[in-house]
């Protein structure tokens, strides 16, 4: 499950920076969560190019550790992140004992995870208890236009997402409350439907998971489709929706 995720990212690792025009977004919005100072111990899981890393990290105390993991060595080795370690690794599976970290963050990437519930869980008992946390991923009704426009003329598919509801109840229950929720839609504008479909699949979001979209005709029918329904003077529109969760792990938590 995670190697086609990884070879997918291993890809883009050259083109994520230009292509990442909602990450950069989610990026700067999860940055304003987080605490205008950290110490001890950070964990930042999907780390990727470092777009969310070269916010966070420049806010660590000297004597800090911020510890950049990314399942795609291929991510990593383009990425600029000063002031972090960088570390290959399954954000499902860390390398690290309980109670390491004092603040754990990750942007754009959780909803990749095959087994949010169980890795979502391993990852909050990273943190000690009462250590912080922000994190941000994508619900269901992500690029919404894209699955509509797929369904109706059997070109591509969109990866699936959960619900948001079903994020906000696993970090209510692993916090016993202490999470707090944001819900934002963005939408981006692309110049054309071949300029969304380069940029997904620039940013590591192939539009389908087989390696054959469809036949030429579908694919002009897609665009037509596309075009019409979701277009404008500007271009056509995306929505990515975006489900930010912060706050705490429980004083005592097991
Ligand atoms: C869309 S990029 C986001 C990168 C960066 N956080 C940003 O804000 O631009 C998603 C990243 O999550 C990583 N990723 C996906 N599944 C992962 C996993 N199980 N463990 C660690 N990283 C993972 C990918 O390799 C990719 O670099």
């Amino acid at each position: 499950m995670t190697r086609p995720i990884r070879g997918r990212f291993d890809r883009a690792g050259a083109t994520y920076e230009a292509a990442a025009r909602v990450q950069r977004l989610v990026a700067a919005r999860l940055a304003a969560l987080c605490p205008p100072v950290l110490s001890g111990h950070v964990l930042e899981i999907g780390a990727g190019s470092g777009l969310f890393t070269r916010e966070l990290a420049p806010r660590l105390a000297p004597d800090g550790i911020y510890v950049a993991l990314d399942l795609s060595p291929g991510m990593l080795r383009n990425a600029a992140m000063p002031g972090a370690v960088k570390l290959a690794a399954d954000g499902e599976h860390p390398p690290f004992l309980p109670g390491t970290f004092d603040f754990l963050a990750s942007a754009s990437a959780m909803h990749w995870y095959a087994d949010p519930a169980g890795s979502i869980a391993a990852n909050l008992r990273l943190l000690r208890p009462g250590g912080g946390f922000a994190i941000a991923l994508y619900v269901r009704g992500t690029l919404g236009e894209l699955e509509e426009a797929s369904r109706a003329t059997g070109f591509g598919s969109v990866y699936p997402m959960r619900p948001a509801d079903y994020y906000k109840t696993l970090f209510t229950d692993l916090t016993g409350g202490l999470a707090e929720f944001e819900e934002k839609r963005h939408v981006v504008t692309y110049g054309s439907v071949g300029e969304l479909l380069r940029a997904l699949k620039g940013a590591g979001v192939t539009h389908t998971p087989g390696t054959k979209a469809g036949s030429p005709a579908r694919y002009r029918k897609f665009v037509r489709y596309y075009a019409k329904r979701f277009g404008g003077d500007a271009g056509v529109s995306a929505t990515y929706a975006t489900l930010y969760a912060w706050g705490r792990r429980a004083l005592g938590g097991s």
